[in-house]
């Protein structure tokens, strides 16, 4: 591994708890920080990025491996230069995981419990107590049952709601039953009070949550988007909230982010609103991951995690 080079490019992570979680596990690779404004033809045998500028990895030679700073790969597929010979590796990561998990049930049972009422009430000083509904005769339904929709599902399953989830693939979760492809979705909708968002963003995702799909819900269902701003159709969401027919929403990602200051989403009473942070990836452990893979790579193998890029995820 001597003389390899990594580049690291990102607008957020933050470059030094990435740099000395690199340092430590191969101190052989040099490290560098780039804004993406590479000349054609710099050298770089890994690169390690998050929203990368368009062209900037068409630009770099000799590459083994892209390694996208996040589970979704969209910020870098949307590069119309992206090279597409080069193996592209997400994160798959224990924390980032459980941070999602941690998040997903902290607004299903915000949503099932009524937190936001509750908060108007003490804004108000209204002393107004409200029954919740029974956890097992409310329903839960999570668009997108991979490493973060399954684990979500199982950790919310002590609680006792009635679960569900949609894949393109049927699942065989015990306690989750299980929708799978384009006809199914209806139904999947149909029986789901409190709708959670963790699908990659594709082609076939984009927009997915539009008014059609609130149409589809119960009367007083709530949804959770913790995927991708691209899923969502903001307008959409607002005149379903506006008219009644939705109770709430939890956005932790927007079409624009940051949310911009006049976004009828930030002063919205039905709308609770986190930035971008349901889970954020752990340098220390997914370098560990990334190391690994180049490891994989130098002895001829493939890194883990691969995204099919026929499939967009
Ligand atoms: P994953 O393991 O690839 O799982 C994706 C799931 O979506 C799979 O179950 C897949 O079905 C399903 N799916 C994909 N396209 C579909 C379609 N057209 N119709 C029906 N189901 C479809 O991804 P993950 O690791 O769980 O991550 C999901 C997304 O979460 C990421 O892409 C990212 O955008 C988002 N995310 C957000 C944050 C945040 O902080 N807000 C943090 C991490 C990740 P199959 O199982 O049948 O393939
Ligand atoms: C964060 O948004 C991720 O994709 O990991």
């Amino acid at each position: 591994m001597s003389g390899e080079t990594l580049v690291f490019i990102s607008p957020s992570d933050p470059p030094k708890a990435w740099e000395s979680a690199f340092r430590s596990l191969a101190p052989d690779i040099g490290f560098t920080v780039s804004r993406g404004d590479v000349t054609p033809g710099t050298r770089a045998d890994w690169a390690v990025v998050w929203k990368p500028p368009a062209g900037a990895l068409a630009r770099l030679a000799g590459l083994k491996c892209i390694f996208s700073l996040g589970a979704g790969v969209d910020h870098v597929l949307v590069d119309p230069d992206f090279p597409t010979g080069i193996p592209l590796a997400r994160v798959v990561d224990p924390y980032l995981t459980a941070g999602m998990s941690e998040y997903v049930v902290l607004h299903v049972l915000a949503h099932h419990r009524g937190l936001m009422r509750n908060l108007a009430d003490q804004a108000a000083g209204r002393w107004a107590p409200f029954a919740a509904k029974r956890a097992d005769e409310t329903r839960v339904g999570i668009l997108g049952l991979g490493e973060l929709g399954l684990d979500a599902a199982r950790k919310l399953k002590p609680f006792g709601y009635r679960l569900a989830g949609w894949s393109q693939t049927r699942k065989d979760e015990p306690g989750v039953e299980s929708f799978a492809g384009t006809d199914e979705l209806a139904a999947f909708l149909a029986r789901t009070d409190i709708l959670v968002c963790l699908l990659p963003l594709t082609p076939a995702t984009r927009g997915i949550l539009n008014s059609a799909t609130f149409a589809l819900l119960p009367e007083g269902a709530a949804v959770i988007n913790a995927a991708r701003g691209g899923h969502l159709i903001e307008s959409d969401l607002i005149a379903a909230l506006d008219e009644g027919h939705m109770a709430g929403a939890t956005l932790d990602v927007f079409q624009i982010e940051p949310l911009p200051g006049d976004s009828p989403i930030w002063p919205h009473p039905k709308i609770m609103v986190t930035p971008h942070m349901a889970a954020l990836t752990d340098p220390r452990s997914t370098a560990i991951t990334m190391v690994e893979s180049m490891a994989r790579i130098r002895a001829g193998g493939r890194p883990l995690y691969e995204v099919d890029l026929r499939r967009g995820y």
